[in-house]
């Protein structure tokens, strides 16, 4: 049976029929959830008496019914908690990387999905954590779907068919076409534990697909996870480097170095003689590389092929002589700031 929690359900009914969900109780200071007091209470009625946020609850207890996802305590911790300087760590991931670009629709996920593969086929152990909550697309471009498995109280990440580890907002809900429609923190806390209370096993790398832009989402993923460097994904046809120019201040002002910047879309090559067709204008890598101090990691070819593959569910399966390079230079540029498999760089 499904119960539809509004304010007037009881506390009893949820907690009986939603195992767990006491934690959401307890994050909005309701520790009574799981005793015999509740039983008598409908959700408004513990609000009222604990003066809490009646919204903010219903909404954690339907997303927590949705995904499993426990947010962040709501109320004002006793004791102060560290400020941010405190980065998240998980001990099993040698190094995390995370992709952002300026704007969405730039082949970012996609750009993250060939960064994890070109490395897992160099035989690396690579995961990828989907921080796109509102618009989670990494799964589906691995083929990956079902519900994550949850063990000891932690989620399990799907592996793909190569054995890259995903996990993603979409792998927790019910149906994967719900949209995701979460206040700020709600968005940060899963984040937060997506890094830290997935059983991830041993990667040396984790790449982060970062949502579009500079808000609230990047800032956290920044601040609070330990990574050690940025891919700037940029196209031609935007106005590349005011966009990028955002990302890279973030990436500043937070002291996350740029590795590499991966312009998308760069050309179209042409089936009749093989030229490279640049649709999209020319080329704003040097530009891009002259902004950052960075350098260019690949041009990717706008290529119809790989849009099927990505369709079907098998990124891992395209090949190119772009993704090789690609693959080559950021092994390159791995090593020359320190961050290779064994080497943790300090940051
Ligand atoms: N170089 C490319 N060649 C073909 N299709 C691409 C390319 N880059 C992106 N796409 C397609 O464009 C769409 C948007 O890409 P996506 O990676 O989801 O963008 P973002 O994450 O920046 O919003 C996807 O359907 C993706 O498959
Ligand atoms: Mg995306």
């Amino acid at each position: 049976m499904v119960v539809q929690i509004t304010p007037l359900t009881k506390i009893q009914d949820v907690v009986e029929r939603y195992p767990g969900i006491q934690a959401v109780f307890r994050a909005h200071g309701l520790p009574c959830a799981s005793c015999h007091v509740a039983a008598y209470e409908t959700i408004a009625a513990g609000v009222a008496l604990h003066q809490l946020n009646l919204g903010l609850l219903i909404e954690d207890l339907t997303a927590f019914v949705q995904t499993g996802i426990v947010p962040e305590m709501r109320i004002k911790p006793r004791a102060k908690r560290p400020l941010s300087g405190g980065k998240l760590s998980a001990p099993s991931i040698q190094h995390v990387i995370a992709v952002m670009s300026g704007k969405g629709g730039v082949g970012k996920s996609l750009v993250t999905g060939l960064l994890a593969t070109a490395l897992r086929r160099g035989g690396l152990r690579t995961g990828i954590l989907d921080a796109d909550i509102t618009g989670p697309s990494i799964p589906k471009m691995f083929g990956v779907s079902g519900k994550a498995e949850l063990r000891e109280r932690r989620f399990l990440p799907q592996l793909s068919s190569t054995g890259i580890a995903i996990m993603s907002i979409s792998l927790l809900m019910d149906n994967e076409r719900d949209a995701v429609i979460w206040r700020g923190p709600m968005v940060t806390g899963a984040i937060q534990q997506f890094f830290c209370e997935v059983e991830w096993g041993d990667l040396d790398y984790l790449f982060v697909d970062l949502p579009p832009g500079t808000s609230d989402a990047p800032l956290t993923v920044l601040q609070r996870l330990p990574v050690e460097g940025v891919v700037i994904v940029s196209t031609p046809q935007q106005l590349a480097v005011s966009v990028v120019t955002k990302a890279l201040k973030l990436a500043q002002r937070l002291q996350t170095p740029v590795l590499g910047i991966v312009e998308n879309m760069a050309y179209v090559l042409n089936p009749v003689d093989g030229s490279r067709l640049e649709v999209f204008g020319p080329s704003q890598g040097p530009a891009l590389v002259a902004e950052s101090g960075a350098p260019l990691l690949a041009r990717l070819p706008l290529d119809p092929s790989l849009t099927a593959r990505v369709d079907r569910g098998e990124i891992e399966q395209y090949h190119s002589p772009d993704l090789s390079e690609l693959e080559q230079h950021l092994l390159e540029q791995l090593k020359a700031v320190g961050s290779e498999v064994g080497v943790s760089l300090e940051v």
